[in-house]
């Protein structure tokens, strides 16, 4: 059997890491070069570039890659890309240390330490008001996308990076593994046609139908939840990685699936991050990925299928990895298994539908949702949780 993986995004898989004796000589550099002291969101989308998850990017964007991927969903050469990735400044900082292309700029973790170089080749102004609605389709400052961007500084800087500390965003050591360790883990197994799951949520029966419905299909099945910046109402990700852990465990053939995390920030783009999910999963060697209802949504702003038609927007072989489409799943008695509306012919009385809201509810008051629901092994987690909190 072949193990030949799907080709990253761009055909090449991008690595920024300054490894061995290089080291010390970015270092130095560093040293002596204005320095920007980076969050915790642009922090983890510096790994992210150096290790090759936002191939063919190597770095942060241009105003011409920002532009061309806000209105058109492409960088300016024309390849597939949904958000931007943008180091956002002051303009106080670039007056103050005098930001301007052909200079480098010395990254730094929020306390201060050097840890990577950016090539400045742009310096450009941002309208947060037309990014929210090109990205997030509204302006509205509820909506946490837009909150976080109108935060933000409106300047942009951009150009190629190196990490020569890092990754720096590894909250689970066991479970990191690089775009090149999940390659290689997949290849090792044998697996060829690999499927992604992405969440930032425990998985639910819905979730689990899905999993298991997409693996039937393919080789192997990657878990791959985000774990990077959340909004503070997300269930915290060490809890969810408790709950992971315990349904694998038990409902799992070890050797089909693959725990590992996504150390990216949510950003809340429903569609246009359902693209950049897959794009992302791809270059980790997954050549499927999941997209159920409402992926990446918040709130009402975008329709439960908006995910899924974003996709009409692309040829298949401009984005390579093959979306799975799902339709809102539940439990019905009559069919006696998780089932959708295109799947199940019964009526509402038996389908078994619990709003989020009333699960959490019922799990801070330390009972177990109905099983069809949630897997009791993975309420127990949560409920663990609530008590401790
Ligand atoms: S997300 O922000 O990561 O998309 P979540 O963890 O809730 O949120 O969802 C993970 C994946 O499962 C997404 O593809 C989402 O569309 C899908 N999903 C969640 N709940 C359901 C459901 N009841 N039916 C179908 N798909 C669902």
């Amino acid at each position: 059997m072949s193990t030949r993986l799907i080709a990253p995004h761009g055909g090449t898989l991008v690595n920024r890491l300054v490894a061995g004796e290089a080291r010390q000589a970015f270092k130095a550099v560093a040293e002596g070069c204005p320095r920007i002291l980076l969050d915790a969101f642009t922090l983890s989308d510096l790994d992210l570039l150096a290790v090759g998850a936002y191939s063919p990017l190597i770095g942060f964007m241009n105003r011409e890659d920002y532009e061309s991927v806000l209105h058109t969903m492409r960088l300016a050469d024309g390849t597939a890309w949904p958000l931007p990735i943008v180091l956002r400044v002051s303009p106080e900082t670039v007056r103050g240390l005098r930001l301007e292309p052909g200079r480098t700029v010395t990254l730094a973790r929020p306390d201060g330490r050097p840890i990577g170089l950016l090539e400045l080749q742009d310096v450009f102004e941002i309208d947060p008001e037309m990014e929210a609605v090109c990205i997030f389709g509204t302006t509205d400052h509820k909506h946490p996308g837009v909150a976080r961007l109108f935060r933000w500084g409106t300047v942009a800087l951009g150009g190629p990076i190196w990490l020569f500390d890092g990754p720096q965003v590894v909250p689970f050591p066991q479970y990191h593994m690089e775009p090149a360790q999940t390659r290689q883990a997949f290849a090792q197994r044998g697996w060829r046609r690999v499927v992604a799951f992405q969440t930032r949520n425990p998985i639910h029966r819905a979730h689990e139908h899905l999993m298991r419905t997409a693996l039937e299909i393919v080789d192997g099945l990657l878990i791959h939840p985000l774990v990077g910046e959340t909004k503070a109402d997300d269930v915290p990700a060490w809890v969810r990685m408790r709950s992971y852990e315990r349904l694998i465990e038990t409902y799992f053939p070890k050797e089909r699936v693959i725990l590992s995390v996504f150390p990216a920030a949510m950003r809340y783009a429903g569609p246009r991050e359902a693209v950049f999910h897959a794009l992302v999963r791809k270059n980790y060697g997954c050549s499927h990925i999941i997209i159920g209802r409402d992926h990446a949504g918040v709130g009402n702003y975008y329709g439960p299928y908006d995910a899924h038609h974003i996709f009409e927007r692309f040829r298949p072989e401009e984005l390579g990895i093959t979306p799975l489409f799902f339709e809102n799943a539940f439990y019905c008695y009559r069919c006696g298994t998780m089932v959708t509306s295109k799947t199940c012919p019964h009526d509402e009385s038996q389908h078994v539908k619990l709003s989020g809201t009333k699960v959490r509810r019922m799990l801070a008051a330390g009972e177990h949702p109905p099983a069809e629901v949630l897997r009791q092994e993975v309420a127990s987690v949560l409920i663990e949780s609530y008590r401790a909190s």
